[in-house]
């Protein structure tokens, strides 16, 4: 092991894009990749810690020694992680997890035809804020994938959804976030806000990691 700063602690990570069907062939999905989620899992687990992964699809390999749990929907990750939440000491949200579904799912293949076709999209469960809400005596991390404002509504990401940090990506930047190898990020929490240099997501992770250790101290 790297170090056991996390030895004995149970962590939970989210990693990947939701994808929400809306026919047999065609999903509504987002770019991420599962890189970030995967690199903080196998990291996490480099300092000791029992890793649970709950996976959306992603061509990613399981990092050794992870229990990877994989799902489709957001639905799925809630569930899945409403699951194994109890016994975690750690939660950290790095998964894109749809914020709608369509309202309807067609069982047979949506037919083309002439003008338009209108879609009606439903809210699903915001997973974090929830468990924000219902936490006891648990690290929450969430992350925040952000085009404009960053500082400002990864803050309000913060209080909203009750987390002890909030890691903000700025999306706008070239090679970084979605996809990338490399992620710039600046990590904010009730009493800090520390920016860390473009790194590849394994440094990222490691940084991400040191502060939820400083948490859990
Ligand atoms: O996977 P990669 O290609 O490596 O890309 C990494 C990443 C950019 C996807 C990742 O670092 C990242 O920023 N993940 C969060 C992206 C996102 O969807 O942010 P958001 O602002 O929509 O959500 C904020 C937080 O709430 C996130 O922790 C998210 O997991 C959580 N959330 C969002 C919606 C929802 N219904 N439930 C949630 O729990």
């Amino acid at each position: 092991a790297e170090n056991e700063e996390l030895l004995g602690k149970k962590v939970l990570i989210t990693a990947g894009g939701t994808r929400e069907a809306l026919d047999p062939v065609r999903f509504l999905g987002n770019h991420s990749s599962g890189k970030m989620g995967y690199a903080l899992a196998r990291m996490a687990a480099a300092y000791g810690a029992d890793v649970t992964l709950i996976s959306a699809p992603s061509n990613l390999t399981t990092p050794k020694g992870v229990e990877r749990i994989d799902v489709k929907t957001a639905t799925e990750m809630a569930e899945a992680v409403f699951k194994y939440k109890e016994e975690q000491d750690v939660i950290i949200m790095a998964a894109a997890v749809a914020d709608y579904r369509p309202k309807e799912f067609s069982d047979t293949k949506i037919k083309k035809k002439d003008g338009d076709l209108l879609i009606e999209l439903e809210r699903t469960e915001d997973i974090l804020a929830r468990l924000g809400k219902e936490r006891e005596n648990q690290v929450l991390v969430g992350f925040a994938a952000e085009s404009d404002n960053l500082l400002e509504n990864a803050q309000s990401k913060l209080k909203r959804k009750k987390a002890d940090l909030i890691v903000a990506n700025d999306i706008s930047a070239q090679e970084t976030g979605f996809a990338s190898d490399d992620n710039q990020v600046t990590i904010i929490g009730k009493d800090i806000q520390v920016t860390l240099e473009k790194a590849d997501k394994l440094e990222i992770a490691r940084g991400v990691l040191d502060e939820v250790v400083k948490l859990l101290n």
